[in-house]
């Protein structure tokens, strides 16, 4: 059986990355702007420690201003609520991200909705998710995940996904909502499955793109692919692996990647896919908010 193309993740973040360090070095030289991102962390989870830290190493590398503030995991809501006040109210803060999830005493709904929808650079606030759900890409923030899948998909299939099949196999609001509005967005025909669906295996065979965000280690499996299917696996999993050692654990995605590889078209890795692009988008997103809030126009997107 063939072997899929690898769609290498982390050399198409590098060069998105490269592109925004290049207009925001144009951006602060023409207009004196320079993008600011805060990222706000509540707590020690180590899994969001390490995502935050990337996001600010990040920021730094494409020459924006970048804040962090991390709070102990037993701040009051109204001091979390406070903070975002004063990022919202700070001309050199184009971009805020809350860190989630956040501690079971902070309602997650209320501190996303107090963001300024114009600074939501993970694109999480009503405004924005209305935006894309109505089609208006151009006004809108969209959250980076689905976003940096849809820029692998079409540096891999071209710009036309019009007319596809594509299955989106996750209902959650920061991946596969927002996914499945953009899929649709490009013309394809979405189907979002999830733990209820009925038969998985057959709606995932009838798929020319898969995208798979549920967060189950190696749940789709290789003869669930339609062949020459391009396979998205946006999972991260840490799971263990005694194979290499007393334990020791490995990372694996949704996809049974091996099994998956001898059936698509075309697959991204894990890690090395998906989870470069997130944080690629996020400084394509932060420099959208930088010269939306100074009232300058778009640059061409990049997806
Ligand atoms: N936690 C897991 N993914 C994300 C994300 O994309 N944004 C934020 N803010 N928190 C997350």
């Amino acid at each position: 059986m063939s072997q899929a193309q690898i769609i290498d993740g982390k050399a198409i973040a590098g060069s998105v990355r490269q592109e925004i360090t290049d207009r925001a070095a144009r951006l602060l030289e023409t207009s004196g702007t320079r993008p600011g991102l805060a990222v706000v962390l509540v707590g020690a989870d180590p899994a969001s420690e390490v995502y935050v830290r990337n996001k600010d190493r990040a920021a730094e590398a494409c020459g924006f201003h970048s804040l962090k503030h991390t709070l102990p995991a037993d701040t009051d809501e109204a001091d979390v609520l406070a903070l975002v006040e004063t990022l919202n109210n700070d001309p050199d803060i184009h971009g805020i991200l809350v860190q989630l999830p956040l501690p079971a005493h902070i309602d997650e709904s209320k501190v996303l909705r107090l963001i300024r929808p114009e600074k939501d650079v993970d694109g999480f606030h009503p405004v924005n998710v209305g935006l894309l759900t109505s089609g208006d890409r151009k006004n809108a923030l969209v959250p980076c995940t689905p976003a940096g899948s849809l820029v692998l998909l079409k540096r891999t299939l071209g710009d036309t996904l019009s007319g596809l099949n594509a299955v989106v196999v996750g209902r959650s609001n920061i991946v596969g909502k927002p996914m499945a509005s953009l899929l649709l967005q490009e013309s394809c025909t979405v189907t979002i499955a999830h733990s209820r669906t009925r038969d998985l295996p057959a709606v995932v065979r009838a798929a020319d793109i898969v995208v798979a965000a549920v967060g189950r280690p190696e749940m789709v499996r290789g003869d669930w692919i339609k062949p020459g299917a391009t396979v998205i696996d946006v999972g991260i999993n840490r799971t263990p692996a005694p194979e290499l050692g007393d334990g020791k654990t490995r990372l694996v995605g949704d996809v049974a990647f091996k099994e998956a590889a001898a059936h698509a078209g075309a697959i991204t890795p894990v890690p090395g896919g998906v989870g470069p692009m997130t944080i690629a988008m996020l400084m394509v997103n932060t420099l959208t908010a930088a010269r939306r809030l100074n009232n300058l126009p778009d640059e061409e997107a990049l997806f």
